[in-house]
């Protein structure tokens, strides 16, 4: 299991922790300003903190050698969570990719060839003299097939030195690190999610997968990207109804959160979940909020549906069965009723739960949260029928 660490102030003066946390840690720096710190430990009986000039004096001294063991800087919670999930959230982030690519060695590119008409000629000034090749897919879901898979295996000519950079929507990045997990038996990715979906979700936890005839997501890996690079000046150009389906996850993981969340913060949120859970055994399973819903009715809609708005309704169904008021998803989603036959809708909801029986496990909301219930299957079935039109 990993653990955290805090440090006290002294401790990076010596030289043999400082190579220890450069061997085996991941160290984040909480920056204050002089003034901040002294601020906080003024009229404390710290030793060190009893004369504001000496205090002073110190905290120059140190800073640089805080610094320079820093493998990241936060000033917030936020930041701390997303820098040990490996997320680095930054406004114009693409055009400092060649620096935000750990390490410094070569780099294959990979992105949907609509992502690389837009974004393609940047990322590549970016990762100047480190690009060695770049790679083209298939926009959309029709990127997560073995096939693709396969040519991008025999496209790559890099060794484990290399680093894949993913550049692209949801599908982009599950496919392309799929393929860093099992290239060479793993080489290591960086994501740079291009859709909201991807800059709250998709891009932040580890989950790589491909679909197969029997099911979406049904082969992949558990393989955490060397970073995730969040860049929302890439948001500017998804179309609208792209951007809905970022929206109903970030208003899900709002809901999930119990306060208003941006881009940044819903990010934050995701990786505190996934941090706790890498290997989905756990607590991740909060994040499918809605999804019980929203997998019945895309199954019966033959995925015609767009996830986004199958989770809306989704989380309309899960905030009623939790007794509570599902005006806020209304206001923000304004989830409309589908169209497809209600007793697929439902077998598809049995089959995806595995369960023929008289109860049914559901993420639900309470006043502290998350939390999952067993409820009759009569009810969730009254739940997932009032999702459906006539
Ligand atoms: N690994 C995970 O934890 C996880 C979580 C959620 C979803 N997913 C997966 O994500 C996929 C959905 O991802 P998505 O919603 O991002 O869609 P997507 O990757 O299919 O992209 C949608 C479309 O938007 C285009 N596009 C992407 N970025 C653009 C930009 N900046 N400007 C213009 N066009 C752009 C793409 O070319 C594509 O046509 C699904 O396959 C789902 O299974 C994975
Ligand atoms: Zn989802």
């Amino acid at each position: 299991m990993p653990s955290v660490f805090a440090l006290g102030g002294g401790a990076l003066t010596a030289e043999e922790v400082r190579d220890e946390l450069a061997r085996s840690a991941f160290t984040v720096l909480l920056d204050v300003d002089v003034d901040e710190a002294w601020r906080r430990t003024r009229g404390s009986d710290r030793p060190l903190a009893q004369d504001e000039e000496q205090f002073r004096a110190l905290y120059a001294e140190r800073r640089p050698v805080y610094r320079s063991v820093a493998d990241a800087v936060a000033t917030d919670v936020d930041g701390v969570l997303l820098a040990a999930a490996g997320v680095h959230h930054e406004l114009g982030a693409l055009e400092r990719l060649g620096e935000l690519v750990p390490g410094d060695g070569p780099v294959a590119l990979v992105a949907d060839s609509t992502v690389m008409g837009i974004y393609g000629p940047a990322a590549q000034t970016a990762l100047g003299d480190r690009l060695r090749s770049t790679h083209e897919l298939p926009p959309g879901e029709d990127a997560k097939q073995l096939h693709v898979v396969e040519n991008l295996w025999s496209e790559l000519t890099v060794d484990r030195s290399a680093t894949l950079v993913a550049l692209g929507g949801g599908a982009l990045t599950d496919v392309a690190g799929f393929t860093a997990a099992t290239y060479l038996r793993g080489i290591p990715w960086v994501a740079v999610p291009t859709t909201l979906v991807g800059q709250v979700d998709a891009g932040i936890g580890g989950k790589t997968a491909i679909d197969i005839p029997q099911g979406k997501n049904l082969v992949g890996a558990f393989h955490w990207p060397a970073r995730v690079v969040i860049d929302e000046a890439l948001l500017a150009t998804l179309p609208e109804r792209e951007r809905r389906q970022g929206e109903a996850e970030r208003i899900k993981t709002e809901l999930l959160a119990g306060r208003a969340l941006d881009v940044r913060a819903a990010a934050a949120y995701k990786a505190a979940i996934v941090l706790r859970d890498p290997r989905d055994g756990g607590v991740r399973n909060w994040l499918n909020l809605g999804h019980t819903f929203a997998h019945a009715l895309e199954a019966a809609a033959d995925f015609d549906l767009p996830h986004g708005e199958a989770v809306a309704l989704g989380l309309l169904a899960a905030l009623r069965l939790s007794g509570r008021d599902p005006q806020p998803v209304v206001d923000a989603l304004d989830p409309q009723p589908v169209h497809v036959d209600r007793d697929r809708a439902w077998q598809a909801l049995l089959r995806d739960k595995k369960r023929t029986g008289d109860e049914i496990n559901v993420v639900l909301l309470g006043d502290d949260g998350p939390y999952v219930e067993a409820r009759s299957a009569d009810e969730v079935r009254a739940a997932l029928y009032t999702l459906i039109g006539e």
